[in-house]
């Protein structure tokens, strides 16, 4: 584990010693108890991380298995382009639950090597808890401390998209996987609390150096049985910022919200 970490000051390599992660030229990086490594290049930072509340409300809905299917199909795009052997990076992972079944995935396909970073480390401290073979480092994606072509495969899934690192970072003919919402994506939660609203934009699928392999277009109807389901879940909107207390206020009084869950999965080539 840990062994493709670069150093985020010099750019060589780290290697392990005791707990710690040391380059040639002897700057040294912890790991901590939970888990993690922080390697955050503050040149780097770029956006914010999810703060404590942010990452409970996501752990809490995701832990309740609403976008298990998600994670289901996540995983199989995967598997249709993943190699012997292969080296993962989750990048923007947050709380581990799709790394966790991309560690799974790795498993079943008779080993390789998985990386997770986020510029949050209340997200890595839940995520290294559930993932035990993932190597976990605090770090954005627009300064990834890693080599170049070090991937076989990187997947982001709504989280920074850091094409030009995401490029550097994957080998010859890696993938880069992604998931976005699509038109109706969570209608019914905007309903609940918007009187007008608005359908999502159709988004711009063409990445530069990359090749668009496949779209899977994955639908379901959710119905959230209880009032802290839906707050949680649309904590995890960009919506939660931009809505009043009082329109915020009208979900607090839903017990149940059925809304649609519309996403494209889309696998790209570097070319
Ligand atoms: C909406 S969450 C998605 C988390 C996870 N992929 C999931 O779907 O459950 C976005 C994540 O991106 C992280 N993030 C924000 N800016 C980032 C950056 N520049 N580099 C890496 N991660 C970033 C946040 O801390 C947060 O954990
Ligand atoms: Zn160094």
């Amino acid at each position: 584990m840990y062994e493709k970490f670069i150093c985020p000051v010099c750019g060589y390599p780290l290697l392990m010693e005791n707990s710690s992660l040391k380059c040639g030229k002897g700057h040294c990086f912890d790991i901590s108890s939970s888990g993690y490594v922080n390697l955050l290049n503050k040149g780097g930072k770029k956006g914010h991380g999810d703060d404590k509340k942010m990452v409970r409300a996501r752990r809490d809905f995701l832990s309740r298995g609403y976008y298990e299917h998600l994670k289901e199909a996540l995983k199989k795009a995967v598997g249709g382009v993943i190699c012997k052997n292969a080296a993962i990076l989750d990048s923007g992972c947050g709380e581990g639950y799709y790394t966790s079944g991309f560690e799974a995935l790795l498993k079943e396909n008779g080993g390789g090597e998985i990386y997770g970073i986020d510029v949050s480390k209340e997200a890595l401290k839940p995520a290294a808890k559930l993932c035990g073979n993932v190597s976990f480092a605090v770090a954005s994606a627009y300064c990834l401390p890693f080599e170049k072509e070090t991937f076989d495969i990187i997947i982001s899934v709504f989280a920074p998209l850091a094409a030009d690192e995401f490029h550097r970072t994957l080998k010859c003919g890696g993938f880069f996987i992604t998931a976005i919402p699509l038109e109706k994506h969570l209608y019914g939660l905007k309903k609940a609390v918007y009187e007008n609203p608005y359908l999502n934009k159709p988004e711009n699928t063409d990445l530069k150096g990359f090749k668009l392999i496949n779209g899977i277009e994955i639908k379901k109807e959710l119905t959230l049985k209880n009032a802290e389901d839906i707050k949680n879940l649309f904590m995890m909107t960009p919506y939660y910022y931009k809505t009043s207390a009082e329109d915020q206020k009208k979900l607090e009084k839903l017990n149940e919200l059925i809304t649609e869950s519309e996403f494209l999965i889309i696998v790209y080539k570097k070319i």
